[in-house]
């Protein structure tokens, strides 16, 4: 027998929390999820961005179609502000970007700035555009070309990263811009995970946080469970950043395959990247002078070796083999540091409520201080 049914009060919601950056993209809570190679879909991003956060298309390892696909897919999902990650070296950027000004997209990220003239387009169209930065002279540059806002993102973030940590990149990024005169919102990035790094952020004079890793541990991204667990089982020291994997720094989880390409032969390891950047070439349908082009940009804007330029194709599909096919044994999985603090799998709602609860107790703590 059932007794009669009350209804319960839905659990009250963290207060909004408005800063420069949030009006400026037009979100509730100062909390982004940074676009992530076969990561952030449109399942990840819209679940940000309803949560009142801006979730962010990863679009570096879509097809100009399926970019177009997850576009429309995710603007089904939300009605709420959301961007797109891409890569402002890629041949079709120009495309990319005429993309996002018909679709109406919100914001538009790049790992490496775009030229002046695509900011101005961008701009022109209504998009905010906020580069990723690793270097305070890097702000203050984007900052002259036009940029709406930048993430810092210090050392210890997964991915791509650079040697200094976010508690000394993000201060000396702030005083950079503040010696210039520039009054530009700075989003850090790198190690944040809870309340109280966004409560430290604030501090500090951020507008905002970004976060990769704790969002691709969510129970909204699409990462098989097999691989999440993968995550969810390593600790504080447990990432590795190697240059092996791409040419460039890249953090990822230590495996056997990252040691045994850390202590690999360098031929072996450019043999197999330039298989891998063949089969991503068949995947998305890449002309070999389309990677060429691609390889001579690249080369010309980070002064990269040949050997790097062959060994960035090989990333996305080592990073395709663990994150989407789940073999954690052939497969390279990007991570930050802030694995080791992480130990559930949320929905991106319960973590950016629970986030913002969290700040706003320590800001009261902090306020109460004085
Ligand atoms: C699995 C994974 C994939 C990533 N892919 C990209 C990418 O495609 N483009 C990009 O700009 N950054 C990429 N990043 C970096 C993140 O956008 C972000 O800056 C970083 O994760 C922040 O550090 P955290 O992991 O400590 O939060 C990736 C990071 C991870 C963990």
């Amino acid at each position: 027998m059932t007794g009669p049914t009350t209804a319960q009060p839905s659990p009250a919601r963290a207060a909004g929390l408005s800063t420069r950056f949030t009006e400026l993209v037009g979100i509730e809570y100062p909390i982004v999820q940074t676009g992530m190679g076969w990561v952030s879909g449109p399942s990840l991003t819209s679940a940000t961005s309803n949560a009142g956060g801006l979730g962010i298309l990863a679009s570096a390892t879509m097809t100009f179609v399926e970019l177009e696909t997850a576009i429309a897919k995710t603007k089904t999902l939300t009605d709420k502000p959301f961007g797109v990650n891409m890569r402002a070296d890629a041949t079709d950027a120009p495309e990319r970007i005429d993309l996002l000004i018909r679709e109406g997209v919100k914001v538009a990220s790049f790992a490496l700035a775009p030229k002046p003239e695509l900011i101005a387009k961008l701009k022109d169209n209504g998009i905010v555009v906020i580069p990723s930065i690793g270097a305070a002279k890097h702000a203050v540059k984007v900052a002259s070309w036009g940029a709406d806002a930048v993430i810092v993102q210090g050392g210890e973030g997964g991915g791509h990263t650079g040697p200094v940590a976010t508690t000394l990149l993000l201060p000396s990024v702030l005083d950079a811009l503040s010696a210039k005169g520039i009054d530009m919102p700075v989003v850090a990035a790198g190690g944040f995970f809870d309340g109280r790094g966004l409560a430290a952020a604030l501090a500090y004079g951020a507008q905002g946080v970004a976060m990769g890793t704790r969002f691709l541990l969510t129970s909204d991204s699409a990462v098989p469970d097999s691989v999440k667990q993968e995550y969810l089982g390593r600790g504080l020291g447990d990432t590795v950043v190697s240059v092996k994997v791409d040419g460039m720094p890249h953090r990822v989880l230590r495996t056997p395959l990252v040691e045994a390409l850390e202590s690999g032969s360098p031929v072996r390891a450019l043999v197999a990247a330039a298989r891998n950047a063949n089969e991503f070439k068949q995947m998305t349908g890449m002309r070999w002078t389309t990677m060429l082009k691609d390889g001579r940009t690249m080369k010309k804007s980070g002064e990269r070796s040949w050997q790097q330029v062959i060994m960035a194709g090989n990333t996305p599909m080592l990073l395709k083999a663990g994150l989407v096919e789940g073999d954690t044994r052939a497969g390279v999985l990007a991570s930050g540091q802030v694995v080791g603090m992480i130990e559930d799998l949320p929905s991106c709602d319960e973590l950016i409520q629970s986030i913002m609860a969290q700040a706003h107790e320590r800001l009261k703590t902090l306020g109460s201080l004085g």
